[in-house]
């Protein structure tokens, strides 16, 4: 096949809608199906096939969901992106979107939806599994290198989901309040790397609100930022069933509604543009973007190609591998030796956790345990479950007896331990942080009868650790795909060398979290009132003592920085500044080392966090080796978003730039002296507005009302619905639960669900399903209703719900589809 350039695509895609008619035009706007685009054969466009991702293919060959209900053919879970950040290691995420674009090439798939690189803002996410980081240097970098392994093959990716979607809880309706230093700096900043450096095909535009206007509908976010000032040339699509205002959603630059809305929303387009109140420019350019991703898509689809599931599922175990954190090694415990009696306890070693819930969750092309992998690793030991694999949170007497009396008097124990699947789930969030008391007491009770305790856990999302100081070796493989059974088993006997470092912070407790006190919000907003103090920007900024902090790993060897020096004393704006040092492997096996660059100007005349992650390079070496390491800054590693001017500014000043091995751990730290460009007079009396942001008093972090909303800059909009406000078609059914119409709704929609999936439904499933039910906006009916329901149908229950009942009635009645 002979692909074309960029330009080529984009000028036959404005020759073909050139020769479209309206509605033609108008029929891009949405899906085809759940998981194809439209087609419009007479202009040779094909339905080319979008599918989930993101760290694996789920492509439905039978009945659809965006819920990971219904079977996907096999492919390979790769770790999840929660696993996978922890490799600081961008070739190795090159190397997965590659394999991931084979396994598209192989299945005719044109788009895989991924990567999400949404900011842990809370470790209570619900998703946070499916996204890479606190920080946005490393989950921009983790999903860039993701994006060009995948399209290098010529397979687009949807990066996701766009933007201040960072909690599940009422995610279809929330309005995101975020002040616009903390979204510049934070939120967007992923999307932004990602965009410069890769020109992702596509972006998802996420559920919620941001900042009070519907991402779907929002134009400041689809086009204004990306597109005016960022430079994308991609399209942009919905998240499935997120459009709110498809004509308002056109203007606003979104240009593909999924999976759609039976044609409904393209005959408003239509309507809109033979009434004048949408410029046909507007539907001109979304047809271009939509005829030029279909037509490089159609381009890439070769016939007969297949992958190597072998090689795949090989790479799958070498990531999970190298994404695996050794939080704690005490005396040397691991790597175990073949010669130790050995106890392994846990069920997870026999039936391993490694992938989450929802619309991500893969049908692997094999599963590897680690009590298999162990055994074909020549390892004799003794095993006993220790908890119940399902339902299991109780914990069981005659198990914990059994695990210890197996566990007395072993060289060592390894416990697998973790969340189970109905812990962490897309759709809801958890409550707190706790593990299942079958699981700690278990831990406890094994390391009361023996000193040599290793905990592996299996989990999407960091937990408190009460049980840490009574074991000696802590692992997290976090949810390592379908390899993961294998990669424990080397990183456990030291076939392989941990290297991995926490890609976002363990606090001691979920109080300490910065945004605990804001999350998940209100039923109709959620203030991120922590602003640009999210993970270690906090923690490490306000002191507070953690549990484990970003960025910190340990190895089976050591590693010595040195000789810190940089190419220049003084840093120029639009400028270089080259910073290196020395790194020797000073223990006895090869391993490799993430070297950290965090920059902080201490005294700033704007709040900011002590410490920002600016740079990260991963070497690797031989026992004795040692290597110079260089990582570079520009503008941006030291600016900060100047709201009032809308744009970067730089201060000037006398930066700290620090070297370590993890946030909390700087081996080595020099001074640069840095120009500024002015901005920052202007920002007088921003101490007096915002104390908070500038001493970070201790305690839980509690902004005062007065202060979120100075920092704001307008007034807060009310968190909860204010009791008589009419209802909606983006009320949820949660909102009008206590209405007739509510509760004739949601019994229906759970009667269908029911009848579609039987008993058999796990509770991961049946937690996702009843959140995604009692989160849905009335106006999703229309997408998951099909030709059965219309627009007026709908607004006839909004009317049902606000008391309206003739007309409410009516309205259903006289909306039915025509035959
Ligand atoms: C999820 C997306 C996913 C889509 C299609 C949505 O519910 O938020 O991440 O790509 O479904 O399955």
């Amino acid at each position: 096949m002979v692909y074309m350039a960029d330009t080529d695509y984009r000028d036959k895609a404005l020759r073909l809608v050139a020769e479209m008619t309206l509605e033609e035009k108008a029929s891009l706007c949405s899906g085809q199906s759940f998981w194809n685009l439209q087609a419009i054969e007479r202009l040779g466009l094909k339905p080319i096939m979008v599918t989930d991702g993101p760290h694996g293919l789920r492509k439905q060959a039978g009945a659809t969901d965006q819920l990971g209900l219904n079977e996907s053919i096999p492919s390979t879970c790769f770790p999840l992106a929660c696993a996978s950040a922890c490799s600081f290691d961008v070739d190795l995420l090159h190397e997965v979107g590659v394999a991931i674009a084979e396994e598209c090439r192989q299945e005719q798939v044109s788009v895989v939806l991924g990567p999400g690189v949404n900011i842990k803002r809370n470790p209570l996410c619900g998703r946070n599994f499916e996204y890479f980081s606190e920080d946005p240097l490393l989950a921009g970098e983790m999903g860039r290198a993701l994006v060009q392994g995948v399209q290098s093959l010529d397979i687009g990716t949807s990066v996701k989901h766009y933007a201040a979607n960072n909690q599940e809880t009422r995610r279809t309706v929330i309005d995101s309040v975020v002040d616009i230093r903390a979204l510049r700096e934070i939120y967007l900043a992923p999307y932004e790397r990602i965009v410069k450096a890769a020109q992702p095909w596509t972006l998802m535009c996420s559920y919620n609100k941001v900042n009070g206007t519907f991402a779907s509908d929002n134009r400041w976010l689809l086009t204004d930022v990306p597109r005016g000032e960022w430079g994308f040339e991609g399209s942009i699509m919905s998240d499935w069933g997120a459009t709110d205002d498809r004509v308002i959603g056109v203007h606003a630059g979104l240009d593909l509604e999924m999976p759609s809305s039976n044609g409904m929303n393209d005959r408003l387009v239509l309507e809109a543009v033979g009434a004048g109140t949408l410029a046909e420019e507007d539907l001109d350019q979304l047809a271009t973007r939509i005829a030029t991703l279909i037509l490089r898509s159609m381009d890439a689809l070769v016939e007969g190609y297949t992958y190597d599931a072998q090689a795949h599922h090989a790479l799958a175990r070498k990531a999970a591998e190298q994404s695996s954190v050794l939080l704690k090694n005490e005396d040397r415990l691991l790597p175990l030796s073949p010669d130790q009696d050995i106890a392994v306890i846990g069920a997870f070693a026999k039936q391993p956790r490694y992938q989450g819930a929802g619309s991500s969750k893969i049908n692997p092309t094999r599963i590897e345990s680690a009590v298999e992998a162990l055994e074909s690793l020549g390892l004799g030991f003794g095993y006993a479950d220790g908890y119940h694999r399902e339902k299991g949170a109780d914990p069981d007497e005659t198990l914990i007896a059994e695990a210890c009396a197996l566990a007395a008097g072993k060289d060592a124990v390894v416990i697998f331990a973790g969340l189970p699947e109905e812990y962490e789930s897309e759709g809801f969030d958890r409550l707190n942080m706790d593990m299942p008391a079958s699981h700690v007491q278990l831990i406890e009770r094994v390391a009361a009868v023996n000193p040599n305790v290793v905990v592996v856990l299996q989990l999407g999302a960091p937990v408190e650790l009460p049980w840490r100081d009574k074991v000696k070796s802590i692992l997290v493989s976090y949810l390592g795909g379908q390899a993961v059974g294998g990669a424990e088993a080397n990183l456990l006997l030291g076939h392989a060398v941990p290297c991995a470092k926490l890609a976002e912070t363990w606090p001691l407790f979920y109080e300490d979290t910065p945004s605990s006190l804001y999350f998940p919000g209100g039923s109709k907003s959620v203030e991120y009132r922590e602003s640009v103090f999210v993970g270690y920007r906090y923690f490490d900024s306000a002191s507070r003592q953690v549990a484990y902090p970003f960025g910190h790993g340990l190895s089976y060897t050591e590693f010595s920085y040195s000789d810190l020096h940089a190419d220049k004393d003084r840093f120029e704006r639009g400028g270089r500044l080259a910073v290196g040092c020395t790194v020797e492997n000073t223990g006895t096996l090869a391993g490799s080392e993430v070297v950290q660059l965090y920059v902080g100007l201490p005294d700033s005349s704007v709040y900011r966090p002590r410490k920002e992650l600016r740079a990260f390079a991963k070497v690797e070496l031989q026992p004795g080796e040692s290597k110079q390491v260089t990582l570079e800054l520009d503008d941006r590693s030291f600016a900060y978003y100047h709201e009032a001017e809308g744009t970067w500014a730089i201060e000037e000043g006398c930066y700290e730039v620090m070297l370590g091995a993890s946030s909390a751990d700087i081996r080595l730290k020099m001074q640069v002296q840095v120009d500024g460009d002015g901005k920052e007079q202007t920002l007088a009396g921003l101490f007096e507005k915002l104390p908070h942001y500038f001493t970070l008093p201790d305690g839980p972090l509690e902004i005062p009302d007065k202060e979120f909303e100075a920092l704001y800059g307008r007034p807060l909009p009310p968190s909860e619905r204010v009791p008589g406000t009419p209802f909606d078609i983006n009320s949820t059914l949660n909102d009008i639960k206590d209405t007739k119409a509510g509760k004739l709704i949601a019994g229906q929609l759970k009667r269908q669900t029911q009848a579609m999936l039987g008993d058999g439904m796990s509770d991961d499933v049946a937690a996702f399903i009843d959140a995604s039910i009692n989160d849905m906006p009335l106006r999703s009916m229309l997408m998951l209703g099909g030709e059965g329901i219309t627009r007026q149908m709908v607004d006839g229950m909004v009317d049902l719900a606000n008391g309206k009942t003739l007309r409410g009635y009516f309205n259903i009645w006289r909306g039915r589809p025509k035959k």
